[in-house]
């Protein structure tokens, strides 16, 4: 099926140069966060299993802090970022690192047996997402897992709506922050080819930005078997 002409690519530079920005005092913020979050631990831990060993991409990776929990776990993991800058973070963490857009993923198709994209999609305009879904869906082999989280609201902001924000950890940014409904989230994947198999809804924990956030466990579903002529 002939994809629609790369959304997005071009109009990211405000989010990479954001997140170049920022990259280092995010790093020094959140960089050690899954310490105090058991159940985000948990949920790695989870798709670590299902990959058993095999390549695992985190996709939006930040400062690598993600992506170096799961090679902890034992998967072989990489990591892929718009900004140069966290990609370098990411590198120091030992985490192979390379700069890549959602939309236009610098992976091999069928690469990997897992990936994980936390809270990056929501940089991402609706039609845009749905080209990122489908970039999963193309670079997982068959049977392969994706970890998708998102923030889905605060106390200003419902799914559906967008903030946008001129500066963040003491940088002028320009980015815009989109906050996802699990259900139409669910329904893009799936019309990507990718099949539910989770979701988990959480309140914010101690720390964090106080919103509430959906993890969505998705699987490309392997084809089913070829009849043999009788
Ligand atoms: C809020 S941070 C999340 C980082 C990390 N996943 C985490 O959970 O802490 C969003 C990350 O997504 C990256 N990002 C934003 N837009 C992107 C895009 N179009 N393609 C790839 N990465 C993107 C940013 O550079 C940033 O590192």
């Amino acid at each position: 099926m002939a994809r629609p002409e790369r959304v997005g690519a071009a109009s990211h530079r405000p989010s990479r140069q954001s997140y170049d920005a920022i990259a280092a005092s995010y790093d020094e913020a959140i960089g050690d966060e899954l310490n105090s979050k058991p159940l985000d631990r948990a949920l790695l831990a989870a798709l670590v299993e299902r990959c058993s060993g095999g390549v695992v991409a985190d996709l939006g990776c930040g400062p690598g802090h993600v992506a170096a929990e799961l090679a902890r776990g034992g998967v072989v993991a990489l990591g892929v970022d718009l900004s140069p800058g966290m990609c370098r973070r990411a590198l120091g963490r030992g985490v192979p690192s390379a700069a890549g857009d959602l939309v236009d993923l610098p992976l091999a198709d069928s690469s990997l047996a897992g990936l994980v994209c936390w809270y990056a999609l929501i940089h991402l305009t609706e039609e845009e997402r749905a080209v990122a879904y489908d970039e999963m869906a193309r670079v997982l082999a068959p049977g392969g897992s994706a970890l998708v989280a998102f923030h889905t609201g605060d106390a200003e902001a419902r799914p559906g709506d967008c903030r946008r924000l001129e500066s963040w950890m003491g940088e002028p940014v320009e980015l815009s922050f989109y906050f996802l409904d699990p259900a139409r989230e669910i329904a893009a994947a799936e019309s990507a080819g990718l099949r539910l198999t989770a979701r988990l809804d959480r309140l914010p924990a101690g720390g964090e930005h106080p919103s509430t956030r959906s993890y969505l466990l998705l699987e490309l579903p392997e084809p089913p078997p070829s009849k043999s002529a009788a």
